[in-house]
């Protein structure tokens, strides 16, 4: 002690800083954690950052407390600590903001309902949240806290402990219990003429609470479930009765192969408040009956799809091909065939989910959904089901496993039917992707509860799905082929077209996603393939974060996937062949991908699907000519 009062204050500061700034967010980030509020990646690397950052304001803080109180006593520990934590707000709270300036990129923000806070609040919150531990640091460290702490210090301490650390956090929305609600499954719309009516609706979504506001198709969510046949035209109306000020909207069924007027153009064909518009979807691909596969329908307004999917507009479909008969009257059908959508949301205390300020870096929820319900349980007999899995969320990605360790037969991707089924124990999807899988409770008993997870979760309302509940036995005739279909071969007679580059990274000055360098242009084409040509397009990285590239009107084969600078084309994917419209690409990869020009000449759009990048604006046009 001695030697310590004799060397200058603020050497004396920078062993309890160091201390502080380590404690505080080390506090925090369990406090995260109970709070079921997700962490923005691994934790340890959040944890050193946040304590370099929190440092030189902590130091400060530190310092200054200790050339105020020389003199100890318990008393004036208890306020020194007091003024010392109170001087701590600015610096927990300056984390975030120097978080954007010292990644720009967005890479290591609190991507969560944190979002939605002021900086200010957000600072107190986190401040706060870190108070008891920085009382005790602060006491030790300078030297106030007595070696036997009397009872009225313990008991302060305590109290103040108490308080702090009841005090609502981040996650300041209703407690969501897993397993409550049942599985919904939306109404199915089917025929040759159907009708969508966008509209706000009161949707019952969180059991015991207010019912939620939405933007809705047909007044649920998700909307009907579309169930089309390949080969036989559907004609889709889809009426804008939102209130004017939500302002225009378009669709876009998401997989389908769609002439380009009817393919849900972000910026023309919208339908304003009080209009219509009919899409119409023929489910052909070069003359043929399309391949069957799960779709999705989902609202493409230039600059705010997120918000507009966020509020609830978004639909499942089902589209089926008659040639693939035979496999799924094999497969486990009917009432054992179930789609499933998952999202996040956050909610406030009257369970309403304000899509809030704009967030470049995606906006995600705290809560999963399945058709609506939050986290809900299905009862199952002891048989095989097929769960057709459709990620609709804006932002996040899931990465699904069975709670008995059972593997996942995988039969189907976004694009269809496998080649052969896979075996899987982990299935990761980004935003857009599907995956269709047999699952088999045969070696469950009656009343066996099974959890789907989500590995890539953090907290009770984030690290499952679903909860599976065997209620029943009964007799299982289903089968797995052991041959699906296999994926077409594109004709390489046919003149490759040119080889064409994207680079998906982000501005370094505005922090606007882009693709080579550019934001969306709605008057700008970037590339004019030829009509039944095929051409290879290779994706670049070059920002810090995954994206998942989405391409309208065809399907694509992926060639390769490299690390940038890299020949090892050993990291292609192995598990997920055939093709697709969809695919992660991640930091510093290169990612070759061949498709043919069928059918339709006209605009469509490519872009990021993780929908705050698209809409910020990851987003760009190819035209299809002859
Ligand atoms: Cu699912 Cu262009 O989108
Ligand atoms: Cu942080
Ligand atoms: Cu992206």
């Amino acid at each position: 002690m001695k030697e310590r009062t004799t060397r200058a204050p603020w050497r004396n500061a920078i062993g309890p800083a160091l201390l502080l700034s380590v404690g505080v967010v080390a506090w925090e980030q369990l406090l995260h954690a109970a709070r079921h509020v997700e962490p923005p990646g691994p934790v340890a690397p959040h944890l050193a950052l946040d304590a370099v950052l929190a440092l030189p304001l902590a130091y400060a803080a530190v310092t200054l407390t200790l050339q105020l109180f020389r003199r100890r006593s318990a008393a004036r520990a208890v306020v020194a600590s007091a003024l010392f934590t109170l001087l701590l707000v600015p610096a927990v709270g300056a984390h975030k903001l120097a978080h954007k300036l010292v990644a720009p990129s967005g890479a290591h923000v609190h991507r969560s309902a944190v979002e939605q806070q002021s900086l200010i609040a957000h600072g107190f919150h986190d401040a706060l949240l870190g108070l008891p531990v920085a009382l005790l640091i602060a006491l030790f460290s300078i030297g106030a806290m007595p070696p036997a702490p009397s009872r009225k210090t313990a008991a302060t301490a305590l109290a103040f402990a108490t308080v702090f650390t009841t005090l609502p956090g981040h996650a300041a929305g209703p407690v969501i219990t897993p397993f409550v609600a049942q599985l919904p499954i939306p109404a199915v719309l089917s025929g040759s003429q159907i009708t969508l009516t966008a509209r706000e609706a009161d949707v019952p979504i969180l059991p015991g609470m207010p019912a939620t506001h939405m933007w809705t198709y047909n007044g649920t969510f998700p909307g009907p479930t579309i169930h089309a046949t390949a080969g036989q035209p559907m004609y889709v109306t889809l009426v804008n009765n939102l209130p004017s000020q939500d302002g225009d909207v378009t669709m876009h069924q998401h997989g389908e192969h769609a002439e380009s007027q009817y393919d849900g153009q972000p910026h023309a064909n919208l339908i304003a408040p009080g209009g219509s518009y009919t899409y119409h979807f023929d489910y052909t691909e070069a003359s043929a009956p399309e391949r069957g596969a799960m779709q999705w329908y989902h609202d493409h307004m230039m600059d705010v799809t997120g918000r507009n999917i966020w509020n609830g507009l978004a639909g499942m479909v089902i589209l089926d091909d008659p040639t693939e008969a035979p496999i799924n009257a094999a497969l486990p059908s009917g009432d054992r065939d179930i789609p499933l959508m998952v999202v996040d949301r956050s909610f406030d205390q009257n369970a309403q989910i304000d899509y809030g300020t704009f967030n470049p870096d995606g906006r995600l929820g705290d809560a999963i959904l399945v058709n609506g319900a939050p986290q809900p349980n299905f009862n199952v007999a002891n048989v095989k089901y097929r769960l057709r899995i459709l990620n609709a969320s804006n932002a996040r990605s899931y990465d699904f496993k069975l709670s008995d360790a059972q593997p996942m037969i995988q039969v189907a991707t976004k694009s269809g039917l496998l080649p052969a089924p896979v075996t899987r124990t982990h299935i990761q999807l980004g935003p857009a992707e599907r995956a269709e899988v047999i699952v088999d409770f045969s070696h469950h008993q009656v009343g066996d509860r099974i959890v789907l997870q989500n590995a890539l979760g953090f907290g009770a309302n984030l690290n499952s799905a679903m909860q599976f509940t065997v209620t029943s036995t009964a007799s299982d005739t289903s089968t797995i082929p052991q041959t699906l279909r296999a994926a077409p071969v594109f004709d390489d007679t046919l003149p490759l077209g040119p080889t064409r580059v994207w680079d998906f990274g982000q501005d370094p000055v505005t922090n606007e996603w882009t693709i080579n360098g550019n934001g969306f242009d709605p008057n700008r084409i970037d590339a004019m393939p030829k009509l039944d040509t095929v051409e290879r397009w290779i994706f670049i990285n070059t920002s810090s974060v995954d994206h998942i590239v989405h391409i309208h009107d065809v399907d694509w084969e992926i060639l390769s996937r490299v690390l940038l600078g890299s020949t090892d084309t050993s990291g292609i994917l192995t598990t997920e062949p055939g093709l697709r419209e969809s695919f992660r690409l991640r930091p510093n990869e290169v990612v070759t991908i061949e498709s043919k020009f069928t059918d339709h000449i006209g605009t469509f759009v490519f872009h990021c699907h993780i929908l705050e990048h698209e809409d910020y604006a990851m987003m760009d046009q190819f035209q299809v000519v002859r």
